[in-house]
């Protein structure tokens, strides 16, 4: 049998089975961040005719600068800085006049769930886990409506009342994070400058966010160590700043987090993991390896977040090789080598392609290597069948991909693969099993490792990582 017909196997036969084993998890906690994202595709056109209509000054907004949002310039700054590179890069819009402006001005297409927390509470509620709790720090009703209006999607009122989470409508305010996406081969003509020509389909996120960029804890959700749970997920780190708008200090957000998380684990079998996302401030960066990750046992990333971190801990020269040469092989270098420098039991990373999990033996007795393996299928099946309907949104949908026309791992994820296994067997002198089997057993550790799906033209990627990140877990469990 060939490799590909192996994994298409295995596809088939264990993710229906692995996705109905997940209504036995009793509980998760998802937090910290559930923001409401504003999804507003743009072309070239639209941008022309808003630069002239408001007289923003071509110059300014072709120049370089802080990477803010302090006046409705800089919004347009930040777009175009995007457009005209194919980046994606996300800037925080800290005046409360310009975020009215935005809100009157730009307007949008839909709403849709936006913030780690949130995106990860809906998937693992819809994969049918017991309970999922999600961490709010706003919860409007606007908010509120964007999570799936299931049962055991829970959480706070203003009252302290743990209740389904679609039915609350706090009066707070509306965390918004505006997604411009503008699209490959479109141009923007400005005025006394040469056609701008985008070169990839990407997205420019301007976020009023005041409550999760100071990780504002609702003191409500305190309590939800009262009831059951064995995972917690914790993301919205990656939101703060070393020293924050108010003046307080990141450092000091992040203590008061642990001692709430520290409560949560207190005499109850529980597994923490870390979701990193993409942290823009080093010194945070460094402070969430230093000081969240001896508070986890578990941390997931992709490889550019891999490549982040490798850089506040020591590692910018194979940092700097990964960043050139970002190939699966690569890629697990630096896995391997950023194992050796956290305290945590496991680190899952996904990146195109191909999903690698390092882990502890003695961890095996908690999450075994099978049970990793059949998560990390699940996670491919989920995120695919989300890529190529746009939407999870009941437990049918989460097959989607493996209904219609399934043909396995893509011949570029198998190669990958591959690549690593002969790597394992040449340069560390393991077995060279990984490829057929996914599983090896290293002296110091074992790597578990699939090929995944890939859609060609997928409807969505906003929260594809976090997707991944949870469907894993759950499907481990
Ligand atoms: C970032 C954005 C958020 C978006 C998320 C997707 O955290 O701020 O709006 O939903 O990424 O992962």
């Amino acid at each position: 049998m060939s490799i590909s017909s192996i994994w298409k196997d295995r596809y088939l036969n264990t993710v229906p089975e692995t996705l109905s084993g997940a209504k036995n998890v009793t509980g998760v906690v998802s937090a910290f961040n559930s923001n409401i994202d504003a999804i507003l595709p743009v072309s070239g056109a639209d941008l022309s005719s808003w630069i002239s209509r408001f007289g923003f000054s071509v110059d300014e907004l072709l120049a370089d600068g802080v990477r803010a949002i302090n006046t409705p310039s800089d919004l347009f700054r930040g777009i175009i800085r995007c457009f005209q590179r194919g980046i994606a890069e996300e800037w925080l819009i800290f005046d409360e006049d310009t975020f009215k402006w935005t809100s009157d001005n730009l307007g949008y297409k839909r709403l849709q769930m936006g913030g780690q927390g949130g995106i990860v509470a809906n998937a693992a509620a819809v994969s049918g886990v017991q309970n999922v709790y999600v961490h709010c720090a706003s919860l409007p009703k606007e908010q509120s409506q964007l999570f799936l209006p299931l049962d055991n999607l829970k959480s706070f009122t203003t009252e302290g009342e743990l209740v389904k989470a679609s039915d609350i409508s706090r009066n707070d305010l509306g965390l918004i994070h505006w997604i411009i996406e503008f699209s490959k081969g479109d141009t923007l003509e400005l005025p006394g400058h040469d056609v701008i020509i985008c070169p990839k389909s990407n997205r420019f996120i301007a976020t009023f966010d005041p409550l999760n960029l100071t990780l504002t804890i609702d003191p409500a959700f305190r309590n939800v160590v009262k009831h059951p749970f064995s995972l917690v997920f914790l993301s919205g780190y990656h939101m703060l700043t070393s020293t924050l708008p108010d003046g307080r200090k990141s450092r000091d957000r992040i203590i008061e987090s642990l001692e709430v998380i520290d409560e949560w684990k207190k005499n109850r079998d529980v597994l923490v993991h870390l979701e990193l996302a993409s942290t823009q401030d080093e010194t945070v960066r460094r402070e969430i390896v230093d000081l969240v990750a001896p508070h986890c046992h578990s941390t997931g990333c992709n490889e550019r977040e891999l490549i982040d971190v490798l850089m506040v801990v020591g590692e910018e020269e194979l940092a700097g090789v990964i960043d050139k040469d970002t190939s699966a092989v690569n890629v697990f270098k630096g896995l391997v080598r950023l194992f050796t420098k956290l305290t945590v039991d496991r680190i899952q990373l996904h990146m195109f392609g191909l999903y690698i999990t390092v882990q502890r033996r003695e961890f095996r007795s908690k999450l075994s290597l099978e049970k990793n393996l059949r998560g990390m299928l699940m996670a491919a099946v989920v995120a695919s069948s989300k890529a190529s309907t746009g939407e999870i949104n009941s437990f049918d949908s989460l097959t989607h991909s493996l209904r219609t026309d399934f043909t396995g791992a893509a011949d570029h994820a198998i190669k990958e693969l591959t690549s690593v296994s002969e790597y394992i067997a040449n340069e560390m002198k393991g077995p060279n099993t990984l490829a057929e089997t996914g599983i090896v057993e290293l002296p110091e550790f074992d790597v578990i490792a699939a090929p995944t799906i890939i859609v060609p033209r997928p409807k969505t990627l906003v929260g594809m990582g976090d997707t991944i990140g949870i469907s894993k877990l759950i499907g481990a469990l």
